[in-house]
């Protein structure tokens, strides 16, 4: 079976309530959504994605009062957040209702709860009665898919519909925050700068985003976003040639455009950086070159979650 890339919402929806697998565009990265309240659908993500059933996922719906029937407690700034950040690229962590599957939560006592930007990802949402669960549309332990071909070149085999919703706006994964003992805790940067959140909330947040040594977020293993070349972090002043068999990540107006110059955003735009990041490590995984030298972009706004990535696929393998 090779899957169909359409752009029809009712298809969608008529799959994921018929138990299915759909691959869904959100303004982030592409899902892999399947009904969550049917354990049997989620139980195939897992399947396809080789996701270690420890990892658990996201669900997501049109609306966050749609979503918090799924929770049993809302904190004061969680609602403070979700009134600002959504639909967006923020992702909450509440303490879970009952009738959630534990297969979703991976037998915690919580769950990951997002409402996506993306309109066509919407109009799906909008059709349905039951909240969509949603890890990144990729084989576990590759770079998110930010374009359905992207899904296709590594799915496409087992799924049969992949809704084309275009190039993902943010092309980060969402920023996901959580209240561990009530304190507001950020489990990983992604595409809602952390500095933004605070400012929300009016308060500092705990980051806990490393290590697999971290139960709550064991999707974070440092070679999560390996696409399995030899990827070095340069120093500040190093100096790299970069050649035919020698490429460099690089940002901003001090770099050239062309290849082997994989620059993020020539005129040094964060945005355009986010945008760019996984494309332009997949081109590096399939190009063949001997070294890829990684310059960091500046560690502010959406740069914290770009160099996150970026030191991730250069710890790449080695867990
Ligand atoms: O932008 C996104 O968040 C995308 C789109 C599709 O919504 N989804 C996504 O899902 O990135 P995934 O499965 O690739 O990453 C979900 C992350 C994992 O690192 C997982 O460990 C964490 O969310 N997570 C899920 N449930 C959690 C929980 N109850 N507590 C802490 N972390 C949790
Ligand atoms: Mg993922």
């Amino acid at each position: 079976m090779a899957a169909t890339i359409g752009s029809d919402p009712h298809r969608a929806a008529a799959l994921l309530t018929a138990g299915k697998l759909v691959a869904l565009p959100t303004e982030t990265v592409y899902g892999l959504g399947a009904n969550a309240l049917d354990p049997k659908a989620v139980s195939e993500i897992f399947r396809v994605k080789n996701r270690p059933r420890f990892d658990p996922l996201i669900i997501h719906q049109y609306t966050a009062e749609r979503l918090f029937r799924h929770v049993t407690e809302v904190p004061v700034e969680a609602r403070l957040l979700a009134e600002a950040c959504w639909p967006g690229p923020l992702t909450l962590v509440l303490p879970k209702a009952e009738h959630i599957p534990d297969m979703v939560t991976a037998g915690l006592s919580t769950v990951a709860t997002r409402v996506p930007a993306h309109p066509l990802c919407r109009e799906v949402l909008a059709l349905l009665d039951f909240p969509v669960a949603a890890p990144s549309a990729n084989p576990f332990g590759f770079v998110s898919p930010v374009t359905a071909r992207h899904v296709a070149d590594q799915l496409g085999e087992e799924l049969e519909y992949i809704l084309d919703g275009g190039s993902a706006t943010v092309g980060l994964e969402s920023t996901i925050v959580g209240f561990p003992a009530g304190v507001p805790t950020v489990f990983r940067k992604g595409g809602w700068p952390v500095e933004q959140i605070a400012e929300i909330i009016g308060a500092e947040l705990e980051v806990k985003t490393h290590g697999s040594s971290q139960p709550q977020a064991p999707g974070m293993l440092s070679s999560h976003y390996s696409p399995g070349i030899p990827l070095r972090l340069l120093a500040h002043e190093e100096k790299y040639e970069p050649g035919k068999d020698r490429a460099v990540i690089c940002f901003g107006p001090d770099f050239p455009v062309e290849l082997p110059f994989y620059n993020l955003s020539h005129s040094g735009d964060l945005k355009e950086a986010a945008r760019n990041l996984f494309t332009y490590l997949r081109a590096i995984a399939t190009a063949g070159y001997a070294e890829v030298g990684i310059r960091l972009v500046p560690e502010r706004g959406l740069g914290r979650a770009i160099n996150d990535r970026l030191r991730r696929a250069a710890a790449g393998g080695q867990e």
